[in-house]
């Protein structure tokens, strides 16, 4: 990152040394050629001017070359590494950060970000007037101060409208998205003409808030204007009135005009686009932030590879709260459960008891509040992010497939995976005779622009997937919910075969029917756990609804 910068405050000096070409130009024309009338020094001076401007150009484009560089390096750095942190065991990193990093890529490949580097050569333009004549220096830093105060009171006058403005317009272009993205159900429920009116109602309001921030600003527009080309004329009047009284040679009268214009233009912009500047540091600020959790996170990776487990998961005085504060809601509470290697746990409970929130603790997608998870007797946050990733399967209740092939998905995007791995996996899943019916099978692109697949198929390549590293357990979110009857036998069949070959499964149901293969229930209760005594199991009625009694508690009513 050093180097750019580094050659970007080289390139900005040139730059701004060149920037004298012209004025220098023109006192030479007054001071050498119009005297003299000499033909040859004019050509000569004026190409040399002309190489020197075209010299200007090249570094003007160096520049923005260099900006570029430096946004596309900033973006390589960063990115990777948050979205890696996970690995690592990095919490509380936002997604949001991700926009956040987008917005400082942004900035420096903007012309904001090169007009910084003009600053520093602000007093070299500015000591050139005071060379020029003290008069002149003087009024050239009243126009800078001008500039600023009349630039600052504009950004105050129309901060709380500009503010008002883009909540306004962020509410109109998440209505906007959130109609055109779900137009099936807009279209089924004729809610169009009510989107419409939501719409416009946010969008008035930020026309609304705009317009009074756009009076604000065309005010002050005109003012600036003002000042800047009002300050031009007075170098040019004071200049003349010193050239009158013999205080200055009258070549300099020009010259200064444009070097008085030179010193104030990076003021103009940088306060012009103060506006992204303190966005962009914000953003730095933020990414910065993450950044350092990463960092932490990478230096406390002492964790060396274990024996690959036999799949003893257990938990112990595991809570979980919503939030640090003292009034978060606590959606796992002191529970305590084991899952042994061959054996089917299965959890069931009324929806909003915390089931989800405990498979996901259990495999490690969350971090406990307070109490443990081990797998083989070690801590999860105790194994390498690979190797347990390897050693479990895990499926959300809501889940989701990445952009790319169902290969590379069933593969979890593991370059090294072989095809017959991956084939393996969907026919443990019962997923492979859907495959061969997509267009193009295994290589069928999903995600955006891809085929859409039902919620039972992409159940279905989402248990391959967790199968297919052959992991020790398999952490199963009502993995039926989509299903069929004749999907939910192959299901059975697979967590069958799973057991058989000595693997730990847990599972969360709301349907009797995975109970049947069940070795242990357990009820899940306002972010309690309590195990079902086996003869209380309710009697398995493949694909119904399993029917809760007040309390929560199954009914055995088959
Ligand atoms: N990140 C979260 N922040 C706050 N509340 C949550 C969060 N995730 C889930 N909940 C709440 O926790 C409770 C348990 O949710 P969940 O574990 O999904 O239950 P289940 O899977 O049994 O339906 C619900 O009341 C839900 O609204
Ligand atoms: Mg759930």
């Amino acid at each position: 990152m050093k180097g750019p910068v580094i050659a970007l405050a080289a390139f900005s000096a040139v730059a701004n040394v060149l920037m004298l070409v012209s004025p220098i130009y023109m006192t030479q024309v007054y001071d050498r050629i119009l005297p003299t009338r000499s033909f040859e020094t004019l050509a000569a001076l004026s190409l040399i001017a002309l190489v020197a401007l075209a010299v200007l150009g090249l570094v003007e484009t160096v520049r923005q070359t260099l900006a570029r560089k430096l946004a596309a390096r900033y973006e390589l750095a960063v990115m990777p590494r948050l979205i890696a942190a996970d690995d690592d065991g990095a919490l509380g990193i936002e997604p949001q950060v991700a926009a956040k990093a987008q917005t400082v890529k942004r900035f420096l490949a903007s012309s904001a970000f090169i007009n910084l580097f003009d600053l520093p050569f602000l007093p070299l333009f500015l000591g050139l007037m005071f060379l020029a004549h003290p008069l002149l220096g003087w009024a050239t830093a009243a126009g800078m101060v001008l500039l600023v105060v009349v630039t600052l009171l504009n950004e105050w006058g129309s901060r709380r409208a500009g503010e008002a403005m883009a909540r306004a317009q962020a509410l109109a272009a998440r209505t906007g998205q959130d109609a055109l993205g779900a137009r099936e159900d807009v279209r089924a429920m004729g809610m169009g003409r009510a989107m419409a009116a939501r719409w416009t109602q946010h969008a008035l309001a930020a026309a609304d808030a705009g317009e009074s921030a756009g009076r604000v600003n065309a005010r002050f527009y005109g003012l600036t204007r003002f000042v800047r080309q009002g300050l031009q004329t007075a170098v040019l009047g004071l200049g003349a009135f010193l050239v009158i009284h013999g205080d200055m040679a009258a070549s300099l009268i020009f010259a200064a005009s444009i070097v008085s214009a030179r010193a104030l233009m990076p003021i103009e912009q940088v306060v012009g686009a103060w506006k992204a500047i303190a966005e962009a540091r914000r953003a730095v600020r933020d990414v910065r932030q993450a950044l350092a959790l990463v960092t932490r996170a990478e230096a406390g990776r002492t964790r060396i590879d274990l024996p690959v487990p036999a799949g003893h998961l257990a938990a112990k005085g595991l809570r979980y709260a919503a939030g640090n504060s003292a009034d978060a809601p606590v959606l796992v509470d002191d529970l305590s459960f084991s899952v042994q290697p061959g054996q089917i746990a299965a959890v069931i409970g009324p929806s909003g008891s915390g089931k989800s929130t405990l498979l996901r603790l259990l495999s490690g997608a969350l971090a406990p509040s307070s109490g443990e998870v081990r797998l083989d007797r070690f801590k999860l946050s105790d194994w390498p992010s690979v190797q347990r990733g390897r050693a479990l399967g895990y499926m959300a209740q809501q889940t989701m497939l990445f952009e790319g092939t169902v290969a590379q998905n069933i593969a979890r995007f593991d370059a090294t995976a072989t095809d017959a791995s991956i084939i393996a996996a969907a026919e443990r899943a019962q997923a492979h005779d859907f495959i061969a019916t997509l267009p193009q099978g295994y290589n069928t692109p999903i995600g955006p622009g891809g085929v859409r697949l039902s919620g039972g198929q992409v159940q279905r390549i989402a248990l391959a997937r967790a199968l297919h590293t052959e992991p020790a357990v398999l952490v199963l979110d009502e993995p039926n919910a989509h299903l069929d009857s004749t999907g939910e036998e192959a299901l059975i069949c697979t967590l069958a075969d799973q057991r058989a070959k000595g693997r730990a499964v847990v599972v969360a149901t709301h349907r009797t029917s995975l109970l049947a293969i069940a070795d242990s229930v357990y009820l899940m209760e306002g972010g309690r756990l309590r195990p079902l005594p086996m003869q209380a199991k309710p009697v398995p009625g493949r694909g119904q609804v399993l029917p809760l009694a007040g309390n929560g508690v199954p009914t055995t009513a088959a």
